[in-house]
C-alpha cells in the first residue's frame, strides 16, 4: 500500500498505449521508452499482454530483465491459461504484478461475455487465487465499471479483494462518465465496501468524450492511491488519461489535493518526444504540457505580459517540465515588446526611431506570413 500522501503512477503506454490503431513498437523500441519511464519515476509498467503473441511475450519478458526499480505488470484474461503465460514472462522481474480481470456492466456480460453476473464474479474470483499463486501483487480490472450497476460493483469489489486482489482498477473503458460521476463511483467503492482499506483504487479512464484527465484527477479526489496514464495519453480509440496532464495537475494544483507523485518532472518532455518518434503519434501544437505551443505566445498582450513577469500567461514554468524556455512567437498580432525582444535575442538593438521603422515594416510582412522567424527578421533589419 502507498503512504496516503503517495499517487502511484502506472504507465500503460506499452500495452493500452500500443493498441493505438497504426502504432506498432519493436522490442528495441519498447525497451527505449522502458528505460526512460524507469528514469521518469514511474512505480509501475504495464509492459503487455503476454499471451497475445510471441512478439508481446518477448517484450514482456524483456523488459522484466532489464528494468529496475519499477514493477513489471502484465495483462491477461481472467484465465488459468493467460496467467500462467504472463506469470512466466514475468518471472525475472525484481516486482511482478498480474493484472487480470472482467467486464462488470451488464452491457459487457449480455453482449461480450455472454455470462450472468454471478458466473463472472466466480471466474474473476478464481483468476484472483490463481494469480496469487504466483505473485502476491495482483491488480484486478472490473472492465467498463463506468457504466455497471453500482451495488453489483461493491459486491465484486469486496469478494475480490477477499480472493487476494491487491489492487482493484475501475476503467471507465468506454470514457463514459463524467468526473463528478466518477468521483462518486470511487468514494461510493471506499465508503460501502466493508473491505476497502484493504486494497488501492485505480482510476483507468478513457478520453472518449475528453474528460479522462478530469476523470482521474476526480477519482484521486475521491482517494483513489494509483493512476493509469499513457504518455501523450496515446491508446484505444481517443486515447488514455495523458501521464504528463494527471502528473502537472497534481503538482501546479496541489492545494486541491493532500497527494502527490514521484514522478521527476523535467523527464516529461523528453518521455514525450521519444513516445511520438517511436509511435510515429504527432503530439498536437496545443497539447496541455507537452505540445509545441504550450509554453509560446503570440498576441502582443500576452507577449507584453510574460516578458514582464512570466506568471501573467504562465501557469507551469517550462524548465519543470524539461523544456528550455518559453517562446516568443512574431505574427500579426505580436505588439512592440516582442518584436523588441526576439531582435534582441538576435543580438540587434536600435534608436527608438528606427525600431519604430523596423516595426512597420515587420507588420506588412507579418500579414503576409503566419509566423515571423529569425531569416524574416534578418531580411527586415537589412
Ligand atoms: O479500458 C480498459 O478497461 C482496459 C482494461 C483491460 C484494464 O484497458
Ligand atoms: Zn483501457
Amino acid at each position: 500500500m502507498p503512504p496516503t500522501d503517495r499517487v502511484l503512477v502506472f504507465d500503460t503506454t506499452l500495452r493500452d498505449g500500443e493498441q493505438s490503431p497504426g502504432v506498432r513498437l519493436s522490442l528495441r523500441e519498447k525497451l527505449e521508452i522502458g528505460h526512460q519511464l524507469v528514469s521518469l519515476g514511474v512505480d509501475i509498467i504495464e509492459s503487455g499482454f503476454p499471451i497475445s503473441s510471441p512478439g508481446d511475450f518477448e517484450s514482456v519478458n524483456t523488459l522484466a530483465k532489464e528494468l529496475h526499480g519499477v514493477t513489471i505488470c502484465g495483462l491477461t484474461r481472467a484465465r488459468e491459461k493467460d496467467i500462467e503465460v504472463a506469470a512466466e514472462a514475468l518471472q525475472p522481474a525484481e516486482r511482478r504484478r498480474i493484472h487480470t480481470g472482467l467486464g462488470v456492466s451488464d452491457n459487457h456480460l449480455e453482449y461480450k461475455l455472454r455470462m450472468t453476473r454471478e458466473q463472472a464474479l466466480e471466474l474473476g474470483i478464481k483468476a484472483v487465487k490463481f494469480a496469487r499463486q504466483f505473485t502476491d501483487d495482483v491488480e484486478y480490472f472490473m472492465e467498463d465499471s463506468g457504466r455497471a450497476d453500482r451495488q453489483y460493483v461493491y459486491r465484486v469489489v469486496e469478494q475480490i479483494i477477499a480472493a487476494g486482489a491487491t489492487t482493484i482498477n475501475v476503467p471507465d473503458t468506454t470514457g463514459f462518465t463524467y468526473p463528478n460521476e466518477y468521483f462518486h463511483l470511487i468514494k461510493g467503492i471506499i465508503d460501502n465496501v466493508p473491505n476497502s482499506d484493504k486494497a488501492v483504487f485505480s482510476c483507468h479512464c478513457h478520453n472518449d468524450l475528453g474528460m479522462a484527465t478530469a476523470n482521474t484527477l476526480a477519482g484521486v479526489m475521491a482517494g483513489a492511491r494509483q493512476v493509469e496514464v499513457t504518455v501523450n495519453g496515446i491508446g484505444e480509440r481517443a486515447g488514455n488519461t495523458a501521464l504528463e496532464e494527471v502528473v502537472m495537475a497534481l503538482h501546479i494544483r496541489s492545494d486541491k489535493f493532500d497527494a502527490t507523485t514521484r514522478i521527476d518532472t523535467t523527464q516529461l518532455l523528453p518521455t514525450s518526444r521519444l513516445v511520438s518518434r517511436l509511435t510515429g503519434m504527432v503530439v498536437q501544437r496545443n497539447k496541455a504540457v507537452v505540445g509545441a505551443n504550450a509554453y509560446a505566445h503570440s498576441s502582443g498582450i500576452h507577449q507584453d505580459g510574460v516578458l514582464k513577469e512570466r506568471t501573467t500567461y504562465e501557469i507551469i514554468d517550462p524548465h519543470l517540465v524539461g523544456a528550455e524556455k518559453s517562446e516568443i512567437i512574431l505574427t500579426a498580432r505580436s505588439g512592440r515588446h516582442g518584436l523588441k525582444h526576439r531582435l534582441a535575442e538576435l543580438g540587434f538593438n536600435f534608436t527608438d526611431e528606427r525600431f519604430e521603422e523596423i516595426y512597420d515594416r515587420f507588420l506588412e510582412v507579418a500579414d503576409t506570413k503566419k509566423e515571423v522567424g529569425e531569416d524574416d527578421l534578418r531580411q527586415l533589419v537589412g
